[in-house]
């Protein structure tokens, strides 16, 4: 049997200071700091020491890695972005010391050094930064260790994966047609067998299944049916060749439909993990299945096998079908692979990106998965120079969730006694482009109709929103409605929308805790004056977060 090698267990190195125990001798020279470098997507979670020091690339704002509070930071932040948004270094890179905390219940984003940092409602670790230079005697580690989040595997015995780490949903979508041949379906087998063995699967870690498709999509392995590797591994090695085309757009669709229910085995916490194997190219298009899974919270990837040379690309149905499904098209979702024969090599690749759970970025999150209404009141009494103050706002809460098509989108009602859409969900599908819509809304000035206001944005927004979205209702008002609220308000609250009230300096308390949602105290807000409407920003995001984090995810 062979052995894993050990991973040096990095604990043993740390922080270490240098006894002043011999005289300081002229020979006896300060020993060195040699400060490893990093890349701008490192996380400081990642790093599997309690203080380190370590040295910053240029340009890692470019890399857009998140940013997670202010000062503190969760520790799934990017240290190099942190140290930039804490000023500690600038976009030109250098060194940075990095200190480890316990969890904190909040995170608060902000801007800081031209760097946008997000809030977070909970997590389990922090730290803090401060600049890399090392206190007279303290010595950091020269090598940092990385918690392991992926297994050390070796061919004749894999050790055991950490199975805690990996809870995904993993649902392998194989491809069963006729181009393929018996030889190949043979290797792709062997290849799913391998995945099971490396992964460790079990309850408390990955579980798996397997769908064949071909002309149409089957279901060889449900979630719930097995939940250990050998068990898998036995009925892959069953599992006999459909034959037909390759309608992968056709199983992404059954996947979000039907596999990924929970009365088939999803577990609502564990992120839903697809990985598509395709020979060649598909038969059919993918981008509008993939774009719906996406919405569902499902994280696509694509093993591509033999993908179409230059000249094969004209037979291809659709042209750039891996960018159209995957969940990101930043390569960490796409897997091309030259040659059958060379598949076995994916495995560990694929079972370590897969396992990555905080970079399963499609994965539902309270950031990523809402319709947000934001009613307007643009009343007379609210005046140009408050109705800034109230879009700032707008753009501030805005500024905190994942825009695009499949994630967070956002609309607008300005109302007075009348009502007018500013912009519809999906209308603005980046952040830029939202940000810069909410700027140009014009100040209405006119009565106070928030009932009527409240039942325009579920006719106009609500009613377009998607099945798999969380529907928002944000409603800003400075004063007493004209009309009646209550009946508006429990229609939308019926509909499932969570509506939160924020009134500011003449708004009725009655009237705001109508249009909320229960609890009251969680969904309604009142300051006595514009300007202090900022303090509101974090409390919603907060709310809004805890109140997604509370409820099972799926
Ligand atoms: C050794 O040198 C350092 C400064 O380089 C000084 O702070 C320390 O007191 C010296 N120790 C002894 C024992 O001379
Ligand atoms: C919006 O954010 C900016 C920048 O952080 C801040 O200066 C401003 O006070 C905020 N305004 C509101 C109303 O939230």
């Amino acid at each position: 049997m062979i052995r894993a090698p050990v991973i040096a267990i990095g604990l043993a190195l740390l922080v270490s200071c240098v006894c002043l125990a011999k005289p300081n001798g002229s020979k006896n020279k300060k020993p060195k700091q040699v400060v490893p470098a990093i890349e701008c997507d490192v996380r400081a979670g990642k790093v599997n020491l309690p203080e380190f020091i370590v040295k910053c690339p240029s340009h890692c704002k470019e890399s857009k890695q998140q940013v997670y509070g202010t000062g503190v930071f969760a520790s799934i932040s990017s240290i190099c972005n942190a140290a930039i948004h804490n000023g500690i270094i600038t976009n030109s890179g250098g060194k940075v010391i990095v200190k480890k905390m316990p969890g904190q219940n909040v995170y608060k984003g902000s801007n800081s050094n031209g760097l946008r940092s997000l809030s977070l409602p909970k997590w389990r670790e922090s730290f803090v930064l401060s600049v890399g230079k090392p206190k007279k005697g303290v010595i950091y580690p020269s090598t940092l260790f990385f918690t392991p989040s992926r297994p050390t595997y070796v061919k004749t015995n894999p050790p055991p994966f950490p199975t805690a780490d990996c809870k995904v949903d993993l649902a392998f979508l194989m491809d069963g047609s006729w181009s393929i041949g018996k030889r190949r379906f043979k290797i792709q087998k062997d290849f799913l067998a391998e995945v099971a063995q490396v992964i460790n699967l079990g309850v408390a870690g990955p579980m798996m299944g397997v769908i064949q498709y071909g002309d149409d999509p089957v279901t060889e392995i449900s979630l719930k049916s097995f939940s250990n590797s050998r068990d898998v591994k036995a009925a892959v090695d069953k599992i006999a060749q459909k034959g037909g085309l390759s309608n992968v757009g056709k199983a992404l669709s059954f996947v979000n439909r039907q596999y990924f229910s929970d009365s088939n085995g999803n577990r609502g916490a564990a992120p839903n993990v697809v990985v598509v194997l395709v020979d060649g190219w598909p038969t059919d298009k993918v981008e509008e299945a993939s774009r719906l899974a996406r919405e569902s919270g499902i994280n696509i990837f694509f093993v591509t096998i033999e993908g179409p040379d230059e000249n094969e690309k004209l037979n291809v149905v659709e042209a750039n079908f891996v960018d159209k499904a995957v969940c990101r098209t930043n390569g960490f979702y796409s897997l091309p692979v030259s040659s059958w024969f060379a598949l076995r090599k994916a495995v560990q690749p694929l079972v370590k990106r897969v396992c990555d759970t905080d970079r399963l970025m499609c994965s539902k999150t309270c950031l990523n998965a809402n319709d947000i209404a934001f009613v307007i009141d643009g009343s007379s009494s609210v005046g140009t120079g408050n109705f800034r103050t109230v879009l700032q706002f707008v753009a501030n809460v805005t500024r905190e969730f994942e825009i695009s098509d499949t994630d967070t989108r956002v609309g607008a009602v300005q109302y007075t006694y009348e009502q007018r859409l500013e912009f519809g969900f999906g209308q603005h599908n980046n952040k830029a482009d939202l940000l810069n819509a909410i700027k140009r809304v014009n100040y209405w000035s006119g009565g106070t109709s928030t009932g009527a206001a409240i039942t325009y944005a579920a006719d106009q927004l609500f009613s377009k929103s998607k099945p798999n979205k969380r529907k928002i209702m944000i409603v800003i008002t400075d004063g007493r409605s004209y009309d009646d609220v209550r009946a508006p308000a429990l229609a939308v609250h019926r509909t499932g929308v969570i509506a939160y009230s924020i009134g500011i300096a003449w708004a009725a308390q009655e009237e705001l805790e109508y249009i909320a949602t229960d609890p009251d105290k969680e969904h309604s807000f009142f300051v006595d004056e514009f300007d202090s409407l900022y303090k509101f920003v974090p409390k919603i995001i907060n709310n809004i977060c805890q109140e997604f984090n509370s409820q099972p995810r799926n």
